[in-house]
């Protein structure tokens, strides 16, 4: 059996990967604060949040639940504190998005190395934007967070050499994240308006089709030779 565990798997992109990886072969454990009842893999809801002990859930079940012939780790799940300059930002939910956006990815990887040892092919695919690479006023804990996945990968990838490491921009999602932005105060928020550009010039690609392109993504037998990627370069 493969596993293949997909934080963010309520909506959006991860539950479209959860939907695309749920076959009889695979086991599929999708973590967000909420299920998805369409969904028909095993989801725990877990706030990412509290990051410590959503890693020690994920380090119990695989203490207990061993022999893979390959494991996979999608740290997909992000959360936006509102558009704005950091200046003006709420305290709280900025803490919160950095702990779901890259503590939470740190501490999952960790575990998962740790526990998935022996298994003969092993992945962690981080999720993480354009952003991350060209930075964007309105949204530095987010450029931040992203800019940390992939440094955090690119350090993963040397300390790890047998375990396939990507930090991969997904491109623009027709997605709950893309809402968000478009419905930001321009005024707090200049890019407000080439996101809503985007929507209106029919731009933003679909959950799906942009799962579908991952998982393809995924099986490459070089899954990890270019750890920071961009799908649309793929
Ligand atoms: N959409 C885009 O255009 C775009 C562009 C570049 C990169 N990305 C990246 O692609 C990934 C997926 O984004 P998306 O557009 O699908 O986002 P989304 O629609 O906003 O979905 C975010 C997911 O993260 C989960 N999440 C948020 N806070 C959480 C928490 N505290 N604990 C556990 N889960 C939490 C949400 O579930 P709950 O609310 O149920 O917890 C949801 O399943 C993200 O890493 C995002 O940064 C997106």
């Amino acid at each position: 059996m493969h596993l293949y565990i997909v934080t963010g798997s309520s909506r959006g992109l991860g539950a479209a990967l959860v939907q695309q990886l749920t076959q009889a072969e695979n086991t599929v454990i999708g973590i967000a604060r909420k299920t998805n009842p369409a969904l028909q893999a095993e989801q725990w809801a877990l706030d990412l949040a509290d990051p410590i002990a959503a890693a020690e859930h994920l380090q119990a079940w695989l203490r207990a639940n061993k022999r893979w012939e390959s494991a996979t780790l999608v740290n997909n799940a992000a959360l936006l504190s509102e558009p704005g300059p950091l200046a003006a930002s709420d305290l709280t939910s900025l803490s919160a998005a950095l702990r779901v956006g890259l503590e939470a990815p740190t501490l999952l990887s960790r575990v998962f190395l740790a526990e998935t040892v022996g298994v003969p092919t092993r992945r962690i695919l981080n999720i993480s934007s354009g952003l991350g690479r060209r930075a964007m006023a309105g949204s530095a804990a987010y450029c931040a967070i992203k800019a940390g996945l992939d440094h955090l990968s690119r350090a993963l990838a040397l300390e790890e050499p047998g375990v396939g490491v990507v930090s991969l921009a997904p491109g623009v999602i027709d997605t709950d994240m893309q809402v968000q932005l478009r419905g930001a105060d321009p005024t707090r928020f200049p890019e407000q308006t080439r996101f809503q550009g985007l929507k209106d010039g029919g731009q933003l690609q679909t959950a799906a089709d942009t799962a579908a392109a991952i998982v393809r993504f995924l099986m490459r037998p070089d899954f990890g030779k270019t750890v920071v990627s961009d799908i649309r370069d793929a």
